[in-house]
């Protein structure tokens, strides 16, 4: 289903409501939560409209979608410290029930295999939050991620890191390698919400509309979900037939 709205503040507004929502209705939730400038509006919006009325968060659970490699959780450009920023500084769930995935870690493949145990363990993702990547990547599973891939290591494509380089103060710094949730424990979540704004995303979201399901675009594989909602701005909606913006396609 799409849901589209003119502006980037209409669409974290509804995409925050939907978060608050859940939160509502199931009180210990477990919510796959994702990072990116698209989520900052959402985060914020999600933050404000607790404070004008708080309910109860001590329940929940998070897990993060992914981090880079080599970053610790000082590291202003981590996954890690944009979370405490932009929300959990702010909300205060219970420390044992965020989950990161640490890009730190000694021995990376099994804090992968130990990552999408938790998930499970937890009765899986309720909820899972997106922003996709210009290049259709979900999480950081590039395009060509096999979609029954797990928690997992990746490269970075160049792509990527030059898109991400805005963040850092030279492209060189931008880390090579991430942890990620895979596709199949993204797609293991009971609702998926993915949030695309702007004419950055634009292409890949005409990309995605047209596309089958398909490894080479690895946010295809959300096709095959049966409780997704798309939501975007009109910028980010540009290319899409007038279909998408009336129904539920
Ligand atoms: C990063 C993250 C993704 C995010 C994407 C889009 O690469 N790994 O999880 O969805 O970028 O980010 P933005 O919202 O900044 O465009």
């Amino acid at each position: 289903m799409y849901k589209i709205f003119e502006t980037v503040d209409e669409v974290s507004l509804y995409t925050a409501q939907r978060l608050l929502e859940k939160i509502k209705a199931v009180p210990a939730a477990v919510m796959g939560l994702a990072t990116g400038s698209t989520m900052e509006p959402v985060y914020a919006q999600l933050l404000s409209a607790l404070q004008q009325m708080p309910i109860d968060v001590s329940q929940l659970i998070t897990f993060n979608l992914d981090e880079y490699i080599g970053l610790n959780a000082q590291h202003p450009q981590s996954y890690n410290y944009y979370m405490y920023q932009h929300l959990f500084n702010q909300l205060k769930i219970p420390a044992q029930n965020v989950h990161l995935p640490d890009g730190l870690a000694s021995n990376i493949e099994t804090a992968c295999q130990a990552y999408s145990h938790a998930i499970e363990n937890m009765g899986g993702l309720d909820l899972q939050l997106l922003g996709i990547g210009s290049n259709g990547h979900i999480g950081f599973n590039e395009p060509h991620t096999c979609f029954a891939s797990r928690t997992h290591v990746v490269e970075l494509s160049e792509q990527t890191r030059i898109d991400n380089g805005r963040f850092f103060t030279e492209k060189s710094e931008v880390p090579t390698h991430a942890i990620t949730m895979g596709i199949q424990d993204i797609l293991r979540a009971k609702e998926i919400i993915l949030v695309a704004t702007g004419r950055n995303k634009t292409d890949i979201m005409a990309q995605l509309f047209n596309s089958n399901i398909d490894e080479a675009l690895p946010a295809s594989a959300l096709k095959q979900h049966h409780n997704l909602t798309i939501v975007l701005d009109r910028e980010a909606a540009a290319l899409l037939p007038e279909q998408a913006f009336k129904s539920a396609v």
